[in-house]
């Protein structure tokens, strides 16, 4: 079976496929010749992962999953969530992002946050969905050198190392992104078993 990940990222890709049975064969956007830029107008995840994937099914007819994350912090009211990109406006800049966000919580004692993944699946004409968190606290200052976005000032619960000094196996085991892939691989093996 052929399945589509809305994605152009390619490690994202391997990563999955290396999960997965190879009855399932995982194509990339550019494998199905999408080159079209989806826009995220929702206001949740789920609705920005439910948009990409119906983008891809009604258009190309392929089975296809999408997944939308945002970092979810408890003293903001679950900002920056969906805007987490962009929250310190365009051009998307980690950099900035961090700044704000560290600026934001200053003064706040509360500095619980989590990173929450939503994967929309559509397969043979139904929908699901799957759900990633992983929970942790807001670092005073950014530590390590490794991942993207926000990893230098997020430090998950029960470790004393943020998501930047962590190898990518090491944080995929515990990651909102890897919680929802695990969820959605097992679902998918058990659905070709049917
Ligand atoms: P996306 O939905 O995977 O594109 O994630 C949206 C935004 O959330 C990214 O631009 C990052 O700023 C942030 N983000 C998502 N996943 C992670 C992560 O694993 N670590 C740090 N930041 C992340």
């Amino acid at each position: 079976m052929k399945l589509v990940f809305a994605t152009n990222n390619l490690n994202k890709l391997k990563e999955v496929q290396e999960m997965l049975p190879n009855s399932i064969e995982l194509l990339s956007l550019k494998d199905i010749n999408c080159f079209d830029e989806v826009e995220e107008t929702e206001t949740t995840l789920e609705g920005n992962a439910k948009l990409k994937t119906d983008y891809i099914t009604n258009k190309f007819g392929y089975h296809c999953f999408a997944d939308d994350t945002g970092l979810e912090v408890e003293s903001l009211g679950g900002k920056p969530g969906v805007y987490s990109a962009r929250f310190a406006g365009e051009p998307v800049n980690s950099e900035n992002n961090m700044a704000k966000l560290l600026l934001e919580l200053e003064a706040k004692e509360n500095r619980k946050a989590q990173f929450r993944t939503a994967v929309a699946l559509n397969i043979n004409d139904k929908k699901f969905l799957f759900e990633g968190i992983c929970k942790g606290d807001i670092l005073k200052q950014k530590q390590g050198e490794k991942g993207f976005g926000y990893d230098p000032i997020f430090k998950p619960e029960g470790y004393q190392k943020s998501f930047a000094e962590m190898s990518s196996i090491e944080k995929n085991k515990i990651s909102h992104r890897g919680i929802a892939i695990q969820k959605l691989v097992e679902f998918l093996k058990n659905y070709k078993l049917k």
